[in-house]
């Protein structure tokens, strides 16, 4: 087996040279400073137009914020970053038993991004699962940690609720019927990727996840409360988005660019590494169904004149995603090979 995985249990004292970017490409992260103004929204608040107001903004602004007081309890969240870490500490033979490099597996686990195609590898080993209809997928899931498909079963059932409460919001806040966007996406898939970044021995050479857009619709991160890693690009410069103990990161996906005719944005980000400490993160994508038709909302593009047109051409998100898992992580914009002409 070519790539192996990261998360040893021993430190590593040097980067492998498969790691190691070329100059041109790497972090600077000494140049990377926290975003101000990064936007909280308290979901508990009553006040339902200022909080769509607040989803608009972030949205077009920074295609991320952060949710407090989203109802996902405490319990829920401590438990599956419990059994998640206790997943990436189990012996290298347990690992390896559900080991894939095969981006169509619907339970893997796997090291990078696409360690097949790409040609400088990422400081990440990663569980992926798909979570819904958990009934279908949750016997592939580990059995090991003993506890890990009660948890994450439902730390994923509340998530997808969060996510759904989120999106009435952003129907709500580009003027569209609240449930305009589940409408659109249809029966939504549901994905999970259990990252985790060892300790590495040089930051500053390589990436934990390279400079991506997530191809799904909407993106619910839950990151480690107290290592930071995370950074987005905004007007071309890159800041981290340090952890707040009690809040989910949320960004808009692709899909959601495209059904908001560009007005809402799904932005570069990427994981960065430190020397010092492992970093979890719970990444819960909900997606599209496949045969969903991702069309621009007419209400955001038409316009007056006759030739008025949406930016992006009509799609299904099978099509989307098959051309997403074809390219490298790090290319253009997905997006862009969807635009209308
Ligand atoms: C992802 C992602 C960021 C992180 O999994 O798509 O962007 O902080 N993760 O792990
Ligand atoms: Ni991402």
């Amino acid at each position: 087996m070519a790539a192996k995985l990261i998360s040893t249990g021993i430190r590593h004292t040097t980067l492998p040279e498969n790691y190691v970017r070329p100059l041109s490409n790497r972090p600077c992260l000494s140049d990377v400073s926290p975003l101000k103004d990064f936007p909280i929204i308290d979901l508990s608040s009553t006040d339902r137009s200022r909080l769509v107001q607040q989803i608009h903004q972030a949205c077009s602004r920074f295609g991320f914020f952060q949710v407090i007081n989203h109802r996902v309890s405490k319990d829920t969240i401590d438990g599956m970053v419990s059994v998640a870490n206790e997943f990436f500490s189990m012996s290298m033979e347990e690992k390896m038993k559900l080991y894939s490099d095969d981006p169509t597996k619907t339970t893997r686990l796997s090291t990078s991004f696409n360690v097949k195609k790409e040609e400088v590898n990422n400081w990440r080993d990663y569980l992926r699962l798909h979570c819904y209809p958990i009934s279908k997928y949750v016997h592939e899931w580990p059995s090991n940690p003993p506890s890990f498909k009660e948890v994450v079963s439902r730390y994923s059932t509340d998530v997808r609720e969060l996510g759904f409460t989120i999106e009435e919001l952003i129907s709500e806040s580009l003027g569209l019927e609240k449930d305009h966007m589940r409408k659109v996406l249809g029966e939504q898939g549901q994905h999970m990727a259990v990252n985790y970044y060892p300790p590495c021995p040089e930051p500053e050479l390589t990436y934990g996840l390279p400079a991506h857009t997530d191809p799904n619709a909407l993106t619910i991160l839950l990151q480690d409360a107290t290592v930071c890693g995370l950074q987005i690009l905004i007007d071309g410069q890159w800041f981290a988005v340090n952890p707040h103990p009690d809040a989910f990161v949320i960004n808009i996906g692709d899909q959601f660019e495209a059904l908001s005719n560009g007005i809402y944005k799904s932005v570069w980000h990427r994981a960065v590494t430190n020397t010092e400490k492992p970093r979890l993160s719970v990444a819960s994508f909900l997606c599209p169904a496949d045969c969903a038709v991702i069309s621009p909302a007419k209400p955001l593009w038409e316009a007056e004149e006759d030739e008025a047109k949406p930016i992006y051409r009509d799609y299904t998100y099978a099509e989307y995603y098959k051309k997403f898992w074809s390219r490298n992580l790090d290319q253009e914009h997905c997006l862009e090979n969807f635009l209308n002409d």
